[in-house]
Order: structure tokens, then sequence, then C-alpha cells
């Protein structure tokens, strides 16, 4: 059964009136590897930590400023949520088709609240907490491109015809602000479409993101403002001793206008100078050392990297379920072909380096976790293919094969096909991790022993769920497994309710 919202009642919650106030107990191990009667052994001890949230229920308006505003994902998710919004249907060959959110985790997906009478119970997963109403956001941003979002919508080619129609009027007039452009960073077919660039230093053009920023906020009276980079994917910059591996070599590297200083990375220095969070969602190396210390540094939110939106969603499904099933994936081979401007832009070798590096550790935790179907530092083979079609547009195509050694000696391949507009995948999750991001800089937490409240770790890895190549802060393990991230983000979110973990252990009806 399904409820569109429910009450918690607990001694563990508080609900106040800007504040949801909760307290939870943490139940995790503690391992030690000690010598005992002679030999070293591992020992398990069950620990317990109590935390205390705190999450300020006031929903900010908020401003979303989208880097690539005018690209596929831009255009197509800004016309999606008008579309939501002015409740818009249209016409299809098969039907008459509402707006929907279908794919976002915030908006389209359900929790288990508990059992009724014999029956399972779920609710929303936006009804846990407050978040932003999509509907409400004001999208504004940047693009090298100079095309209001109604003919960047035409040119997309992927909704239907008669929502474009319809859609048109709103978007004729958002016109996206000039972006820093710089060849030397994405592919060499982009140069046409250049014909709206910040010019100036690198310095300069930092200080005119931030002067953007300011003057976004001011004009449609947001209360915050959240920038993700949607925009192409660049080469990686090289990380280099003295250039911007530390706060004061970035710094003193952007006063000599250093060549090897990405836009991306001017965007990200911009945000965190400005305290705005920053989100990459495409697989470059934003986030060079100089740019993670600095946002450490100004507990300024950073999030990336790259959208995981089709393929790698579903490896890091298929693998996890093969290696959980103690199934030993041997081969992975990934075939794509699309022809957008993305599929355009990758079929440069720089560029598509970088996806190639982005989509190729994503089984890495799943493989390591099983140490009787692999020897240590064994991996299967994986290759990654991608070839730009332009027929085929925004629909891109992902053929996978997967090779599996089973029982006694036995082979298993699978393999898999999925054909489906790309940009219709990319959309909800940028929501996602603009909403989610938002929701998470409202919610402060402190451990027993911890005498202040504080945010979390300003890399934020409760985005995981939703990036292909997860940015963590130094030291913490990065998790690729989609039920495992999933989990992480669910079960935060009830512990800022006082609900305990989803366990899945149905006693109930035991
Ligand atoms: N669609 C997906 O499923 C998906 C999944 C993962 C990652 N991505 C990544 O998302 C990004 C966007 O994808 P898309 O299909 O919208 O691509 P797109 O080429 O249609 O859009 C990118 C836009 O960015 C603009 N741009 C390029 N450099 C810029 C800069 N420095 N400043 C401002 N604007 C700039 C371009 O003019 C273009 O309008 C790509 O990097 C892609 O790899 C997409």
């Amino acid at each position: 059964m399904f409820i569109e919202s429910f009450q918690i009642e607990s001694p563990k919650v508080k609900y106040l009136d800007n504040e949801i106030h909760s307290s939870y107990t943490y139940e995790t191990t503690e391992l030690v590897h000690e010598k005992r009667n002679g030999v070293y052994q591992w020992v398990v001890k069950p620990k317990s930590v109590e935390y205390e949230f705190k999450t300020d229920t006031k929903v900010p308006k908020l401003g979303v400023m989208l880097v690539g505003w005018g690209g596929n994902n831009g255009c197509t998710l800004t016309g999606a949520v008008i579309a939501n919004r002015e409740g818009i249907s249209w016409a299809t060959k098969d039907k008459v088709q509402q707006a929907n959110y279908y794919g976002s985790v915030t908006q389209a997906s359900s929790i288990r609240v508990g059992s009724f009478n014999g029956e399972e119970i779920y609710a929303p997963f936006k009804c846990l907490l407050p978040m932003v109403n999509p509907e409400e956001i004001v999208f504004g941003g940047w693009d090298i491109s100079d095309m209001n979002l109604a003919d960047s919508m035409a040119r997309a080619r992927v909704f239907d015809i008669d929502l474009q129609k319809q859609l048109r009027p709103y978007m004729e007039s958002m016109v996206p602000l000039p972006g820093i452009y710089d060849p030397d960073f994405i592919a060499a077919n982009q140069e046409s479409r250049a014909n709206n660039n910040i010019k100036g230093t690198k310095k300069e053009q930092v200080e005119q993101i931030i002067k953007d920023i300011r003057e976004f906020k001011e004009a449609n009276k947001v209360d915050k403002v959240m920038v993700l980079w949607t925009a192409n994917t660049e080469r990686y910059s090289n990380v280099v001793v003295g250039l911007n591996d530390t706060i004061e070599n970035l710094f003193a590297s952007l006063e000599k206008n250093e060549p090897e200083i990405s836009p991306s990375s001017l965007y990200a220095l911009a945000c965190i100078l400005e305290n705005v969070p920053f989100i990459n969602g495409s697989p470059q190396n934003t986030f060079v050392p100089g740019l993670i210390d600095l946002a450490i540094k100004n507990n300024s939110l950073i999030g990336g990297d790259d959208f995981k939106s089709g393929q790698t969603k579903m490896k890091s499904v298929l693998v996890d379920f093969l290696v959980g099933a103690g199934i030993k994936p041997t081969s992975i081979v990934s075939y794509n072909h699309l022809g957008n401007n993305d599929g355009m832009n990758l079929s440069a070798p720089q560029t598509f380096r970088s996806k190639e590096i982005s989509k190729s550790n994503v089984v890495d935790d799943m493989v390591s976790s099983n140490g009787i179907l692999y020897e240590p530092g064994e991996h299967p083979d994986h290759v990654i293919v991608i070839k730009y079609v332009p027929y085929v547009g925004d629909s891109k195509r992902a053929m996978d094969e997967y090779t599996s050694e089973i029982f006694m000696g036995g082979k298993s391949t699978i393999v898999m096909h999925n054909t489906c507009e790309d940009s219709l995948l990319a959309a909800p999750i940028i929501l996602d991790l603009v909403l989610l991001a938002e929701l998470t800089t409202r919610i402060q937490l402190k451990a027993e022993g911890e005498g202040k409240f504080h945010s979390f770790h300003p890399v934020a890895t409760i985005l995981s769920y939703l990036t292909k190549a997860p940015l963590v802060p130094p030291g913490t393990p990065v998790v690729n497994a989609l039920s495992k991230q999933r989990s992480m983000l669910e079960n935060i979110m009830r512990a800022c309710v006082g609900l305990a973990p989803e366990n899945n252990m149905i006693m109930e009806y035991k």
C-alpha cells in the first residue's frame, strides 16, 4: 500500500518550529588485528555511537545555475521542470503524455515505512525531510553558445514536437550568460558554437563568474544558489607540484594566468570563494588537489564526478549482484554509440580518455569485496568503447557483454542492449543532485564526544548514488555498488527523523 505522508512519534525526534532534532544510535563494528595465543587474528567488536542530527526545515527559494545551460541536459531539465510546473500534456503517436519526474529518486521513488495489517506500507522518498519543490527553482546559467533555450531544445531533438511547441514561449527569453571557453580543454569540433565567451585573464574570468552569481541571486531574489557543471567533458588537467597541488600554488597559478587551469576548475573556484555549492556532472578532474583543500578549508560543498545515468548504473547493479551471488565476472565489455553534441565532443581522444577513466573504476569495490573469487590485485578485463554516430542523435545505444565464471568451470555470458535518450536519463539526476545537495547543507550533526554541531564534510559523499566516480574526502573508501549508495542516502535521511535504518529483516512476519 502507498501512503502520501506520515508523522513520526518517537522520543528520539522533536519537531520544533524551524528544526527537526533527532538522536540516533549508529550501530557499527570495530576491527582489531591482534595476537591471541601467539597467532594474529581479526577480532570484530560491535560498537554503538550516539549521534544527534538537526535539520533546518526552512526550505529556501533556490536558484540553480547550470554551466552548459544550453546543452541537451540543460535545456531538457529546464523544459521538463516548466512542463511539470505548468501541468503541460502533449500528444505523442501513442497517447497523451503528462509531464512527470520519472528517473528522479527524490521525486519519483518511494521508501518502505513499515507494516500495517500484514501489508507493506510505502511512502514518497521526498516526504522524509522537507526539500525544495523543483517547480519553485529558478534556473539560469552560462554557455559558450548564445543560443536561447527554446532553440537549444529544438537543436537537442529530445522532446516530442508538440511538447516543444508548448514550451517555446517559456524558453525563448532564457539566454545563457557568456561562459569561460578554452579550446585547449574541449574537442576542437566545439569551436563553431563558442560565440558567447568571457574575455580576460583567468583571474578576471573567476571574478566575472562571482559577479554573475551575485547578480543572479539578487535579480531573482533567491536565498541560495547552487552551481552544476553539465557542460562538455574536458580533458584531464595535469596535476603538477607547484601548479595546482595546494591552495597557495593554485592561487599563484591564477595570478600567473597558467594555461593548465581548466574552465571547470575556474567556475568551481569562483563558487568555493562565494560559498556556493558546486557539483561536477562530467568526468574530468575539475577538483584538483588545491581546489579540494580550498573547499574543505572554506567548508563549501563540492560533489561529483560524472552523472551515473545509464550503462555505468547498470554495471554498478549487475556486478554487485554477480559478485554478491558468488559468481565471478571475468570480462566486461561496454560499447556505446551516440550522436549528440556530447558524443561529438567525446570523439576526440583526450576528452574520451576522461570518460574512460571515470567509467573504468566502477566495479573495483565489488571485485575487492570477494577474495573467494578474486586473488589480490586480480580484476576482470574491462573495456569501454564510445563512438559518435550523428544519425542516432541523443538516443544513445549501449551494448554490454558480461562474461562470468560459474559453478564447476561453467561460463555465463549476459548481453544487454539499451536504447534511450541520454538527456532524459541525465536531467532527473541533475535535479536530484541539486535537491539533495541543498538538503544536506541544512543538516547539522554531532557524534557523542563532539562538543559542537557541524555540517557534513564539504566533499559530499552522500551524492555518490548519482555519480559514476564519486568524489569522497581524502581517506574515505569509494562505494560504487548502487544498492549500498541508495541505502546510505535513505538511511541518513531516516536518521535525521529518528528512524532506524531499513534493514530488510521483516521480523514482523517471522
Ligand atoms: N546525458 C547523460 O546521460 C550524461 C551522463 C553522464 C555525464 N554526462 C555529461 O554531461 C555533459 C553534458 O551533456 P550534454 O548531452 O548536455 O552535452 P551538450 O554538448 O549538449 O551540452 C554541453 C553544453 O556545454 C556548453 N559548454 C561547453 N563548454 C562550456 C564552458 N566552458 N562554459 C559554459 N558552457 C560550456 C556547450 O556549448 C553545450 O551547450 C557532458 O560532459 C556529458 O559527458 C551526460
